[in-house]
């Protein structure tokens, strides 16, 4: 026959260059597991209906066990002929048991199938990134306990703003990295519905039983609707999105690595595992980790563009252009997989300098707030007034070149006079941090309370 498949209306095959635009089993092989479980499912529904016999979903469900050793082991030969994943096994099926391989296939087709498969897939992938990230938030945590009370520069526009803790600059990351797992969640609730049984597009007229089959998958139940079922990949988009955010958050983190590292900060020191030296400058040591997890980040947005690009256009229902949606899907779980992996490496082995945060806290007036804040409490000052008499304080001590502790209370006095010896008490960056006690402030107690929290909710 011109092709395996589809022959029956076919004289001739498909050009080579046909072929080649058409095969995914060159990235779509990773959903082996799901599609053999897929089938599993499928074939014992099918027997329990009474649509094959026993004996047929016997020998389907040896013949897909062979077929999965056979792959596991590295001796499933792939074809490109046969175009994807699914044809690739059911075609090994069918060579290895005969009839009952050619009966799987009832009640089915490759576009409930395809769906089902990458809902799978992406349910597993959820599951190993929320156990990585959950790694990732308990690294941050053990850090930020252990520097609940360092003090750092708070930064607003990266220009020094006040005083802050490294704890509590790292706990900011967990809280965002909390969220992504809820995305991750959230997405994996919403896919968790099984396509299979809806066939090509309209449903079927066998007495199939798709809440079977959805329960043996542990899908919450079937799609409500086999056109949806087929042409939907708002999961896809949602778990791309899910991975996009999350990878943001550790581009953030792997920046401030590179600012802190950079020897004019020196908030930091990297381990060795985690940095790379140069090929010809011999005092480098460069960030490289964190510039990759940086880096990265473009290639998991531009999946996520891909997928709604995909999607945009296409009249309902399976189109195959949907056969775009994996490779994305892919390289983007892999992509943040590893990007986790390395964020956590990094976290665990670097060396913060609490002496370099703590002068670097202190530069740039960052107690200015504190002294506004004074004038509030103890002169009952209204904020805007105490504002403009503290930039005037700023501005004197700027061109004195001193700090703000460097004025003495005479020359304060002359800007206000009825400033008092106590304003010198709230100009420390320690007292600063302490002061800032409101609930989820940077006082050092609640920063180690808040990792406590952390460390006893994760485990
Ligand atoms: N390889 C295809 C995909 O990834 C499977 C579905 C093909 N369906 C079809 N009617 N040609 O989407």
């Amino acid at each position: 026959a011109s092709h395996d498949l589809w022959g029956g209306r076919y004289a001739e095959g498909p050009s080579a260059i046909m072929r080649e635009i058409n095969a995914s089993i060159g990235f779509d092989r990773k959903m082996w597991r799901q599609d053999i479980s897929g089938s599993l499912a499928h074939a014992a529904m099918l027997k329990h209906v009474g649509i094959i016999s026993a004996e047929d979903e016997a020998s389907i469900r040896q013949g897909l066990a062979d077929i999965a050793e056979e792959i596991d082991s590295g001796r499933f030969v792939f074809s490109d002929a046969l175009e994807d994943i699914h044809m690739n096994i059911e075609a090994r099926l069918t060579e290895r048991i005969g009839e009952a391989g050619k009966r799987l296939h009832t009640a089915r087709s490759r576009n409930d199938q395809v769906a089902l498969d990458v809902r799978l897939w992406t349910r597993d992938a959820i599951d190993g990134l929320d156990r990585q990230i959950a790694d990732v938030m308990r690294a941050l945590v053990a850090r930020a306990a252990e520097h609940a009370g360092t003090v750092m520069p708070g930064f607003t526009h990266l220009q020094p703003a006040q005083p802050t803790t490294f704890g509590h600059h790292l706990l900011a990351y967990v809280e965002m990295l909390s969220r992504d797992r809820g995305r991750l969640a959230d997405c994996r609730k919403r896919l968790n519905e099984s396509p299979l049984g809806s066939a090509a597009l309209c449903g079927t007229g066998f007495p199939i039983d798709r809440h079977m089959t959805a329960a043996a998958l542990g899908f919450d139940g079937p799609m409500r609707n086999s056109l949806d079922a087929v042409a939907s990949r708002d999961f896809a988009a949602e778990f791309l999105f899910a991975c996009a955010m999350c990878v943001t958050h550790l581009s953030r983190l792997a920046e401030e690595v590179v600012i802190w590292t950079n020897p004019y900060f020196g908030f930091v020191k990297l381990s060795d595992a985690f940095t790379t030296g140069s090929s010809i400058m011999p005092q480098k040591r460069n960030p490289d980790a964190a510039e990759l997890v940086r880096g990265k980040t473009g290639r998991v947005f531009g999946a996520l563009v891909g997928m709604l690009t995909v999607l945009k256009g296409l009249a309902l229902t399976y189109g195959k252009d949907m056969q775009e949606d994996k490779e994305g899907i892919f390289d983007s779980a892999e992509t943040l997989a590893l990007c986790l992996a390395a964020t956590g490496g990094m976290i665990r082995d670097m060396q913060p300098q609490p002496e370099r945060m703590q002068v670097a806290a202190g530069a740039g007036f960052s107690t200015a707030t504190d002294l506004a804040d004074w004038l509030v409490r103890e002169l009952k000052f209204p904020f805007r007034d105490a504002h403009h008499v503290t930039g005037r304080l700023v501005a004197m001590a700027e061109a004195a070149g001193v700090d703000l502790a460097g004025l003495s209370l005479a020359q304060m006095q002359q800007v206000e006079p009825r400033i008092s010896q106590g304003v010198f008490d709230v100009l420390t960056v320690d007292a600063s941090v302490r002061s800032r006690t409101s609930f989820g402030g940077t006082a050092p107690a609640n920063v180690a309370r808040m990792a406590a929290e952390w460390q006893e909710k994760l485990g």
